[in-house]
């Protein structure tokens, strides 16, 4: 089984859940206008991945944000999504590991991560499900 199908129906704004794709974490977030706005306003030289939000979601669904649930330092889960309310510094998600924080977009902006999540390939079977992979 390579690809994961995924009922969004039930992600309010505001919230992430955590689900799983080919044995990996995967985050599913549902982000809020003020969320949008916060990842939209921050100029991309100051970023260590420079990627727009648009960039990391798909055309008229901006709120939709779905990343591999992997800090990209050694690879451990960061909160903010499911278990976990913990969000960090930049209102994203926060590895606990040795401190990574994303921001709404899951863009590293602090702390030893390199990379921003990954975004895997994904496509909208309709408005309430997603097909990853
Ligand atoms: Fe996340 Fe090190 S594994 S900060």
């Amino acid at each position: 089984q390579s690809s994961t199908e995924i009922d969004i129906s039930k992600i309010a704004p505001g919230q992430a859940i955590k689900s799983s794709f080919r044995k990996q974490p995967l985050f599913v977030r549902n982000l809020t206008p003020a969320e949008i706005a916060e990842a939209n306003k921050v100029p991309l030289s100051e970023l260590r991945d420079p990627q727009t939000l648009a960039e990391r979601t798909k055309p008229g669904k901006e709120n939709w944000l779905i990343t591999l649930g992997v800090c990209t330092h050694l690879g451990c889960v960061p909160l903010g999504a499911g278990e976990g309310e913990n969000k960090g510094p930049f209102g994203g998600y926060f590895c606990p590991c040795h401190g990574s924080a994303y921001d709404t977009a899951a863009r590293i902006r602090q702390g030893p991560a390199p990379l921003n999540l990954h975004v895997p390939d994904y496509t909208f079977n309709s408005d309430t499900v997603v097909t990853v992979g």
